[in-house]
């Protein structure tokens, strides 16, 4: 069904930000293995990009493997490197010709050669196409960002480059993998969870919250449009506050 033309027109986000929960959940109530469950995810993750340039995003984000990630068993760990692996070999030529720019945040140091090399990859073919960043967080963790920036900000003091007066809010943002890129104005949560999980905590001081009681296996354009319908129907004060028309003045 096409979302009403207000989804697609009013107050639409530039940036979502999507954490896709509930795939061991999805394959465990239909008796499959979890692997099942992350493969028809990965088909979920297209059917989004492709709504998201539909609805004329600018920016997605999807949560693709945390640092907690790890401590699951090696087997799932070991299937989800492959599914990605299979996600850039199979989808990158495609999304390539889509026009989407993919980008990669998340710590790279630990990560196997063959992987590595295939992020580059995807980032170095697609980066000059500007119909949609798909950005990829992988091997991600926000503490982990946030610390990260902080050193290498400390080290800038340290070796007299910056002084401790210089570092502001803008610097931080600066310092994070995710530098240039807008704040996510909407995250949205399968599976009826309803907790972050150190996903993108300093980029969505603002971002509106949308949490979907479907496991991602299910989501489709459909619940895409409903998130987008229920994020335009919210008021967004930013800390400030919401005067009829006739009450707002502009302090010059
Ligand atoms: C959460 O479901 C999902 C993940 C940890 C991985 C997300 C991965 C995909 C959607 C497919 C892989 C895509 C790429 C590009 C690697 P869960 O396993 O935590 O589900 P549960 O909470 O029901 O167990």
């Amino acid at each position: 069904m096409a979302p009403k033309a207000d989804v697609l027109t009013a107050r639409a986000p530039r940036h979502v930000g999507v954490i896709m929960d509930g795939n061991g959940r999805w394959a465990l109530s239909r008796g499959l293995p979890r692997i099942e469950g992350h493969r028809r995810g990965v088909e979920a993750l297209r059917r989004a990009v492709r709504a998201a340039m539909e609805f004329g995003l600018d920016y997605l984000t999807v949560y693709s493997f945390s640092l907690e990630n790890w401590s699951r068993p090696v087997t799932e760990v070991s299937d989800l490197m492959g599914l990605l692996k299979r996600f850039i070999r199979d989808d990158l030529t495609e999304l390539y010709k889509l026009g989407v720019r993919v980008k990669v945040i998340g710590a790279r140091d630990n990560l196997k050669p063959d992987i590595l090399a295939l992020l580059e990859q995807a980032e170095t073919l697609t980066c000059a196409n500007t119909r949609l960043t798909l950005v990829v967080a992988f091997n991600y963790g926000s503490r982990q960002e946030i610390a990260t920036a902080a050193r290498q900000i400390a080290a800038k003091v340290a070796a007299g480059v910056i002084t401790a007066e210089d570092v502001d809010e803008a610097m931080l943002a600066q310092h994070l993998d995710t530098a240039g890129i807008p704040d996510p104005d909407l995250i949205i949560r399968t599976s009826g969870e309803q907790r972050l999980s150190n996903f993108l905590m300093w980029q969505a001081a603002y971002s509106e919250f949308v949490f979907l009681p479907i496991h991602w296996p299910d989501f489709d354009r459909q619940a895409f449009a409903a998130a987008l319908a229920e994020f335009a129907a919210r008021d967004r004060r930013f800390g400030g506050v919401t005067l009829p028309p006739e009450n707002v003045k502009v302090q010059r």
